[in-house]
């Protein structure tokens, strides 16, 4: 048998997707290693949202390079939005890499391997229209054994002026909501306790079989009635598409976390229309405004991008109360990168200064540090339900887990185990997590 390790960058899609192909290599003449050193083909999952994402994958296929001067034999694969983005001219600019596949072709992979094994380089990089894995299993190679993504739709057709995904995972398609409820089945018996429903548009899930119409709030509530000892998690979800049926479920059903993704990139309308978001700033805040009042426990993640072309500093502003009108619990925070082929790299100009867009993106971070310890020192007195996870990485007689929030909880414990629910009381907490003790 030959080996395989799998690296990956990027997003929860990808993590979700490594696991599919691991399931195909392992169905196929393949098994799965961790050790790098051991490893007869080494395969790195990649990501092309940003040019920082790439830059550091072509570091790690230097250091493939080193690897395979010492071990020829070895296989060096790129697969992923990177292989799909830069296609053969990954195989001209990096001597290293013997085979590219694209996110739709994984299938393909044992064939692909076949032919480098035969000498020669290989390109899959075919985009399909209904491609969604739903059949495979996928192997969860690198698991807390508690919590795991499932995979409910592949692509987008959103176009946001800035956004490479499009053109790299292609047109959406939703998989069916059958393998779905299957795959969750085959995690609760292997004692998963939450789950994660992912998807680059999770709002736009539509399944259509004969007559029925599944929409995203059926498959929420389906997967809640059928499964109450699971949590249940989803993301990403987009401001125009979110509806207050989503959000009823989720007040209506325990098992549904109360917290939600809601990437706004900016907080002035003027950007958003520059961003093609298909949003105002009135009906990003309209809809936080839906979440308050329906699920009032809910917490409030989001993406936040500054720089993007024709960006002014009025619209910064903008961004900055925004943020503080919604006081997010969490933020993911970037600088605007322009990806080659996308709307914004053909036809705007990328006219803010990079230090203007390192300023501003400190701003942003410093708010937002603000607000997550604020929303952190609101929850101590408070009684959490947390699923444990593991032992703390600090000590060893300190549990940790995540309360309904997404919100990290640690407490001394040396009793529990992973995939317990334990009461937690919160006694204080740091900018990052929340400790408490069992109760
Ligand atoms: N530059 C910077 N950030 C980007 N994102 C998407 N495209 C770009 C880009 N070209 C950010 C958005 C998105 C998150 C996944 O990545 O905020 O929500
Ligand atoms: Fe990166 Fe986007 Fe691809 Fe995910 S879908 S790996 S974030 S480019």
């Amino acid at each position: 048998m030959r080996k395989f390790y799998i690296e990956t960058y990027g997003c929860q899609m990808n993590v979700a997707d490594s696991e599919v192909i691991a399931s195909i290599l392992t169905n196929s003449d393949y098994i799965i290693t961790n050790k790098i050193e051991e490893a007869d083909v080494i395969l790195v999952n990649t990501c092309s949202i940003r040019d920082n994402a790439e830059q550091r994958v072509h570091g790690r296929l230097k250091l493939f390079s080193n690897i395979k001067k010492k071990s020829p034999h070895v296989i060096v694969g790129v697969l992923g939005c990177m292989a799909e983005r830069l296609k053969e001219e990954l195989l001209e600019n990096e001597k290293v890499v013997d085979l590219v596949v694209g996110p739709d072709s994984y299938r393909d992979l044992p064939t692909i391997i076949k032919t480098v094994e035969s000498g020669q380089k290989a390109v899959n990089v075919y985009l399909s229209q209904d491609e969604t894995y739903d059949d495979i299993s996928p192997i969860r190679y690198d698991t807390n054994g508690v919590s795991a993504f499932v995979s409910i739709m592949r692509g987008c057709q959103n176009m946001c002026a800035y956004c490479i995904v499009p053109y790299v995972r292609g047109a959406e398609r939703s998989r069916s909501t059958e393998t779905i409820i299957n795959e969750i089945k085959e995690l609760e018996t292997k004692n998963y306790k939450e789950i994660t429903l992912i998807g680059q548009n999770v709002d736009s899930y539509l399944y259509v079989k004969e007559n029925n119409k599944v929409t995203f709030a059926n498959l929420l509530k389906q997967v809640a009635i059928a499964f109450p000892g699971i949590r249940i998690r989803f993301s990403t979800n987009h401001p125009k598409d979110l509806t207050d049926n989503v959000l009823q479920i989720m007040a209506k059903y325990n098992n549904v976390c109360k917290n939600i993704h809601l990437p706004v990139q900016s907080g002035s309308t003027n950007t958003l229309q520059n961003m093609k978001r298909g949003y105002t700033r009135e009906w990003y805040l309209q809809r936080i405004e839906a979440i308050r009042n329906i699920v009032p426990e809910c917490a409030i993640s989001t993406d936040i991008m500054v720089g993007f072309c024709g960006e002014t500093d009025s619209d910064h502003q903008e961004t900055l109360s925004l943020i503080e009108k919604v006081g997010y619990d969490f933020a993911f925070m970037f600088k605007y990168s322009e990806r080659k082929g996308t709307f914004a790299a053909r036809k705007m100009k990328d006219d803010v200064p990079e230090e203007i867009k390192v300023k501003r993106l400190n701003e942003v971070i410093e708010l937002q540090n603000k607000l997550s310890t604020i929303s952190k020192l609101k929850d101590i007195g408070k009684i959490f339900e947390v699923l444990v996870e593991g032992v703390s990485k600090k000590s060893k007689n300190e549990m940790f887990g995540r309360n309904s929030q997404n919100k990290v909880v640690v407490f001394p414990s040396t009793v529990n185990i992973p995939g317990d629910l334990v009461k937690v009381e919160i006694t204080k907490c740091t900018s990052a997590t929340l400790i408490g003790k069992l109760i």
